[in-house]
């Protein structure tokens, strides 16, 4: 296939430049860090939301469109008979230029026509529960200019499950009030609702709409609004059906003349009491503070440097540099930001993820933690104790909760019996980052009852234990309705389509089914859990804890092995999953991955043989399959894993979240050219070089899945930006490859690198300490061989923690 460009790294502005609105696939960036948050694409369609992308979606958004990508912030011009938009949709007339570039939290688009540039900075201010969308026109010709000039917003009657489906109701609740140059839109607001949401800009308007068949015309489309084609806005007052909000603005520019505009697209909540100005007349007291906090370029230009220092201060954590740009681009900026918006929606919202679909993952978020820590450590730690109010007196816990309410999501219950494990993951993170050990005495509920509390350190504790007390026939951990892979569905035993393979457990009474995967994540965790016991002095908890890990690898060696790798699992009969004795699926990645990372049966070289598997069997162009040979038909035993095609997703894709578990497998073996092999596979520059019409999604960020090698077109991306991808990239590459891993202590240094690697340098920001650490690996793939501190040789290779800024040079 030829592989055609269509965009490229500007490093020095941390953007990713698109030249071509055509894109293979809409590709998107997020605005806002908070609160309020939008989706953008490079044709600016999406959506914005308060919160939770469900439950308070301020605008509409329709998935999976005819044309893909239908629907977001919409500027039209007309100038004489031409009718066109910066960013080339809706209209789709030809631009004699099209920019658009992603930033960090912010997006810019710039179209040219006929003489006029019309660009658009989209950002979310911090703090600030409004997307400002500045647009700058500029007149390039000789000619005077007589432009009109519609914006156009739709908005979402707030809950967007319900919008999409309850027409019966939906069509009558429709409400919005106009004031000068505000459009406000109030739906429901009138019963329980105390929030509403607004779209204003800071110039008189000649005209406006706020009902969508007036706007749009009922026989027409978002590519030719009657009320645009011909130029005249119907100034209509949406009663039910669609509220929109469109201004109409005349504009004139002289030859050279440039002016600005700046819309805003505000949300607004009311006290219960304060609700109302007079009767059926909202409260618009806070909206018009809002506004008077963005209404002039010079408010809006701070409030974006302002932005741009945060994330310049956010990246400056940890920044690398080496002689290979693909690499520092992706540690220093796109996989760093990636982190930052997993971390805030979770799987909840993108272009694959509807945003009705899911709340917060409880093994999702501590892994994204991970990723997240070392930027705002604070916010973090919220996160986790968040998580850990979901969890039950049994260690068990709730696969997701909603964002808003931060409740247990009863709709998909528990039961994944690896989500307790990861708790202890995303703490130890926390702890080892900040040196913060008072987290462990919060006290947290159960299930978010009050008066249930308990310290988080006794939920780390039953975290830990309810793996031990769920063992199955070989004293390996019971997979319960899954484990980290949710498609392994050994107790789900389903034949009818209406039912869901994640909440569906037709059996489970007598179940064998057990998961090596936990068992490597259990060992894993469980030694991070001894090794904090001991540092808080808990010796008789941690010898407890020990001796589980002991059986647990014992367990393991004697019937997770399978002679040249580890199983992946027993099914409800207790048969073997993974193992050469199948038919199909007979290696698995997640189960080399952990137990590798776990190091179990190393010195009778099980790692090297697994990890050597995974390079035979599993590797491809692309990355590695999760699992080979592919499942070729539905096996009502294994549950959803089967129901894929080969190739696709949990059945033989390459699920970019499980290969770093095997880079990490092969960085702790100490073998730098394969784990870097593995790591550059998968690594969006290298993949942005190669593959941009075959990858199609997003270049810059990391997707969950590649079609692996059993598929129709191995190497197409799918399901991009919010995928553990992101966190455990991230994880491999800073702590693990190149070796600056926080410590109780300090820092650990314990880089393994291809042979070939050079010279490098690490400027790390460690709590309130900086470090410029200077790596000389010295053509050595593992083994740190001297530190010398601040001038100082020292022994080991903790650099001890203290306050202020120190030079490190390290030879390996
Ligand atoms: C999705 C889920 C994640 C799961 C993975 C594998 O990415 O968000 O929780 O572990 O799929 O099934
Ligand atoms: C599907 C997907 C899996 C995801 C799960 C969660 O099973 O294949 O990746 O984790 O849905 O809803």
């Amino acid at each position: 296939m030829e592989q055609k460009r269509y965009g490229h790294f500007d490093d020095l502005h941390r953007e990713y430049v698109i030249t071509d609105p055509q894109t293979p696939w809409p590709w998107i960036n997020y605005l806002g860090n908070e609160d309020f948050f939008s989706l953008i694409s490079n044709t600016a369609g999406g959506y914005s939301f308060y919160k939770d992308a469900k439950f308070r979606r301020i605008t509409r958004y329709r998935y999976n469109n005819v044309p893909m990508d239908n629907g977001g912030r919409y500027f039209y011009l007309k100038d004489g008979d031409t009718v066109w938009n910066p960013g080339w949709k809706p209209c789709k007339t030809p631009l004699d230029f099209y920019e658009c570039r992603h930033g960090m939290s912010y997006t810019r688009i710039t179209g040219r026509k006929n003489g006029v540039e019309a660009s658009v900075l989209f950002f979310v201010p911090l703090k600030k529960w409004a997307e400002v969308q500045k647009l700058t026109l500029t007149n390039q010709s000789n000619e005077v200019k007589h432009l009109k000039l519609f914006s156009f917003e739709e908005w979402c009657l707030w809950n967007a499950a319900t919008d999409m489906e309850n027409f019966q109701r939906n069509f009558s609740t429709g409400e919005v009030e106009i004031e000068d140059s505000t459009i406000y839109h109030k739906t429901e607001y009138r019963e329980r609702r105390n929030h509403y949401a607004f779209y204003h800009v800071n110039t008189p308007i000649q005209g406006f709409d706020t009902d969508r068949e007036s706007f749009i015309g009922l026989y027409n489309e978002f590519a030719d609004p009657q009320a645009v084609m011909e130029g005249k806005p119907r100034n209509s007052h949406a009663h039910g059906w669609s509220p929109i909000a469109s201004h109409y603005i005349e504009v004139t520019l002289q030859p050279g003349e440039s002016k600005d505009f700046v819309f805003l697209l505000g949300y607004v909540e009311n006290e219960q009491d304060q609700k109302f100005a007079a009767p059926q007349v909202i409260n618009k007291e806070k909206a018009h503070a809002l506004i008077a906090e963005l209404n002039t370029t010079e408010k809006v230009d701070k409030a974006f440097a302002e932005l741009c220092d945060y994330w310049d201060k956010l990246l400056n954590i940890y920044q690398v540099k080496t002689a290979n740009d693909k690499l520092d681009r992706m540690v220093n900026i796109w996989n760093q930001y990636q982190c930052m918006v997993t971390f805030n929606f979770s799987r909840s919202a993108s272009f694959f993820e509807s945003g009705i679909g899911r709340g917060m993952g409880f093994r999702d978020s501590n892994q994204d933690l991970v990723g997240f820590v070392h930027q705002i450590p604070s916010r973090a730690r919220q996160r986790i104790i968040d998580i850990a109010s979901t969890q039950f007196p049994d260690g068990g816990c709730y696969h997701q909760y909603q964002p808003l309410t931060k409740r247990g999501n009863n709709d998909i219950g528990g039961g994944f019996n690896d989500d307790p494990c990861w708790l202890i993951f995303g703490t130890v993170a926390y702890i080892k980052e900040t040196g913060d050990f008072s987290i462990l005495d919060e006290m947290v509920p159960f299930d978010n009852q009050p008066g249930s509390e308990v310290t988080l350190f006794e939920h780390l504790k039953i975290s830990m234990d309810h793996v031990i007390n769920n063992l199955g026939p070989h004293m390996l951990p019971l997979i319960g309705r899954a484990d980290w892979n949710d498609c392994l569905n050994l107790n789900c035993f389903s034949w009818d389509p209406n039912e869901s393979f994640q909440t569906t457990e037709n059996v489970s009474e007598g179940t064998k089914a057990e998961s090596l995967m936990i068992a490597g994540l259990f060992v894993v965790t469980a030694k991070d859990y001894v090794a904090l016991c001991q540092k808080m002095g808990k010796a008789a908890e941690a010898e407890r804890m020990q001796k589980a890990i002991d059986a647990m690898i014992e367990a393991v060696k004697k019937h997770g092995w399978d002679g040249e790798w580890y199983l992946r699992a027993y099914d409800f009969y207790g048969r073997k999953i993974g193992s050469n004795e199948c038919d199909e699926g007979k290696i698995f990645i997640e189960s080399q991955g952990w137990c590798t990372m776990a190091e179990i049966g190393a010195d009778d070289g099980m790692v090297a043989k697994s990890l050597d598997s995974c390079k035979k069997y599993l590797e491809c162009e692309h990355g590695m399959v999760l699992n080979n040979p592919a499942f070729t038909k539905y096996i009502y035993e294994y549950g959803e894993i089967s129901s894929y095609p080969e190739g696709y997703k949990e059945n033989a894709g390459i699920f970019c979240h499980n290969n770093p578990w095997v880079i990490i497998g092969e960085c702790i073996a100490g073998r730098g050219n394969d784990a870097w092999s593995h790591y550059a596979k998968i690594l969006p520059s290298y993949v942005e070089e190669k593959y941009q019409t075959l990858h199609k999604v997003e270049p810059y960020v990391n997707c969950q899945m590649v079609a692996g090698k059993d598929a129709f077109r191995p190497g197409e991306g799918k399901n991009s930006w919010l995928t553990g991808t992101a966190a455990w990239m991230w994880y491999t590459v800073s702590e693990f490859i190149l070796g600056i891993k926080p410590d109780y202590d300090g820092i650990r240094i314990d880089p393994c690198l291809p042979e070939t690697a050079g010279d490098y340098t690490v400027s790390r920001k460690f709590r309130e300490a900086d470090y410029d650490i200077t790596i000389h690996p010295n053509g050595s793939q593992k083994g740190v061989k001297q530190i010398v501190l601040d001038g100082q040789a020292i022994d080991g290779t903790v650099i001890p923690y203290s306050k202020g800024h120190h030079v490190v040079e390290v030879t390996m």
